[in-house]
C-alpha cells in the first residue's frame, strides 16, 4: 500500500512524503478499509506543523477522516461491513492511505444518496456542528446564534442548520464574495471585515436584541468581539485557533448578563460518551447529511500523487469549499 507518512514535523512541502508499506492486516472486530477519498481539514494540516493539540507519536500518517470500501475484518462488527462504503472515523489520523485498519465501530455505512464527497467528509465537521448546535448550545426558534469564519464548511454548516431549524444566524467573513454565498445558504446577515468597529457592527446588525449564542474559530480581537452581544447567561463557545492570537475580555464584561466563554474540542467530546450516544449522533448527522442540512461546500479534487498541490490550496485563505484527495476509485 501506498501512505503519506510524517518522520519529522514541519512544512508539509519538505516533511510529507508518499511511501510504501506492506498492506496491513487487521485484528479482532478491526476492518481494513481501501480508501476512495479523504479530506484536507485545518486540523491535518495544523498537525503536519506541530501546531494541533494532540500531536500523535512519529512517524505517522496524517488524515482524521475519509471514505472507502471495507475489503477485509475479523469478528462480528467487522463482518457487519464486510464490502460496505463507510465513511471512516481515523482517530489517530491514518486515513491519508490507499489502505486504513481501523475498528469496525468506526466504520460508519452510509446510504447511497449521500455521494463520495460528503461521505469523505462525515465526521470532523459535520459532527461538530451537530454536537454544538443540537446537544450544547440548543438556540430556540427565532434567537440569534453570531459566528466568525462563518465561509468555512463548519460555518456554512451552522447557517444550514440555522435554516433547518429555525435560529437565526449573524456571520462574520472577512471576504466580499463570501457574503453572496452566505446569503443563498440562508444567512440572515452577513459582516464583512474583522476590524476594530466590529463589536459596534454586530451590535447594529442584531438591532437592539442580543446574541443568544456565539462560535468562533478564530480567536483574537474577532473572536473576542462577539461577547458584548451575548444575552444574559450567553456563552461564546470557542472551536478553532485559527488567529492564533488569544481571547480577550474584561472581566465586566463577562460579569454584566454573567456570560461564559466555552469550548468544544471533538475529540475531548467523543470520549466521554458512550457507544450508543456516538451511535446516535452518526445517525442523526448521516440522516442531516442525506436531507442536505449538513453539507460540506465541495472544493477541488487532486489525485493522490498531488498532495502537495492539495495541501496548498487547502491551506490557502480564500479558497472555495474542502479540498479532496481522491485516493482511488
Ligand atoms: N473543535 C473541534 O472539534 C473542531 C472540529 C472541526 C473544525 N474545527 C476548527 O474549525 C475551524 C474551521 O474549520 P473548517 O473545516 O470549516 O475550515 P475551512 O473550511 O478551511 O474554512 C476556514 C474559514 O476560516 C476563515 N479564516 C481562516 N483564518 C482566519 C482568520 N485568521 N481570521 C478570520 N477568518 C479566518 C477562512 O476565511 P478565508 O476564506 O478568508 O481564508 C475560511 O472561511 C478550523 O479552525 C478547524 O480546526 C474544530
Amino acid at each position: 500500500m501506498k501512505s503519506l507518512v510524517v518522520r519529522e514535523w514541519g512544512e508539509p512541502k519538505e516533511k510529507l512524503r508518499l511511501e510504501e508499506a506492506p498492506l496491513p492486516q487487521p485484528g479482532w472486530n478491526e476492518v481494513r478499509v481501501r480508501m476512495l477519498m479523504a479530506p484536507v481539514n485545518p486540523s491535518d494540516v495544523l498537525m503536519i506543523k506541530n501546531r494541533y493539540g494532540r500531536q500523535p507519536s512519529l512517524p505517522c500518517c496524517p488524515g482524521f477522516e475519509g471514505v472507502g470500501i471495507v475489503e477485509a475484518g475479523r469478528g462480528p462488527l467487522a463482518w457487519r461491513v464486510m464490502n460496505k462504503r463507510v465513511a471512516v472515523i481515523a482517530k489517530d489520523g491514518g486515513s491519508w492511505s490507499t489502505h486504513c485498519v481501523i475498528p469496525a465501530i468506526r466504520a460508519i455505512p452510509l446510504a447511497s444518496s449521500i455521494s463520495n464527497e460528503q461521505a469523505a467528509s462525515f465526521f470532523v465537521n459535520p459532527v461538530t456542528a451537530w454536537v454544538m448546535i443540537r446537544k450544547l448550545l440548543q438556540p430556540p426558534k427565532g434567537s440569534w446564534v453570531v459566528q466568525t469564519a462563518a465561509a468555512g464548511a463548519v460555518g456554512q454548516m451552522i447557517v444550514r442548520l440555522g435554516k433547518h431549524f429555525g435560529f437565526k444566524t449573524l456571520n462574520i467573513v472577512r471576504r466580499e464574495e463570501q457574503k453572496l454565498v452566505l446569503e443563498q445558504l440562508g444567512a440572515d446577515k452577513v459582516l464583512v471585515g474583522c476590524g476594530e468597529d466590529l463589536i459596534e457592527k454586530i451590535a447594529n446588525a442584531l438591532g437592539g436584541e442580543s446574541s443568544y449564542a456565539a462560535l468562533d474559530p478564530v480567536g483574537g480581537l474577532t473572536g473576542s468581539a462577539l461577547i458584548p452581544s451575548l444575552r444574559r447567561y450567553g456563552s461564546l463557545m470557542v472551536y478553532g485557533r485559527l488567529s492564533g492570537e488569544p481571547i480577550q475580555v474584561m472581566p465586566g464584561t463577562l460579569m454584566a448578563g454573567m456570560r461564559k466563554v466555552e469550548s468544544f474540542w471533538l475529540s475531548e467530546w467523543t470520549k466521554d460518551q458512550s457507544k450508543l450516544t456516538m451511535w446516535r449522533t452518526f445517525r442523526h448527522v448521516a440522516k442531516a447529511m442525506a436531507g442536505g442540512v449538513l453539507l460540506s461546500p465541495v472544493g477541488k479534487t487532486f489525485q493522490f500523487n498531488d498532495f502537495q498541490a492539495a495541501i496548498q490550496e487547502a491551506d490557502s485563505p480564500g479558497k472555495i469549499g474542502k479540498v479532496l484527495l481522491q485516493i482511488s476509485k
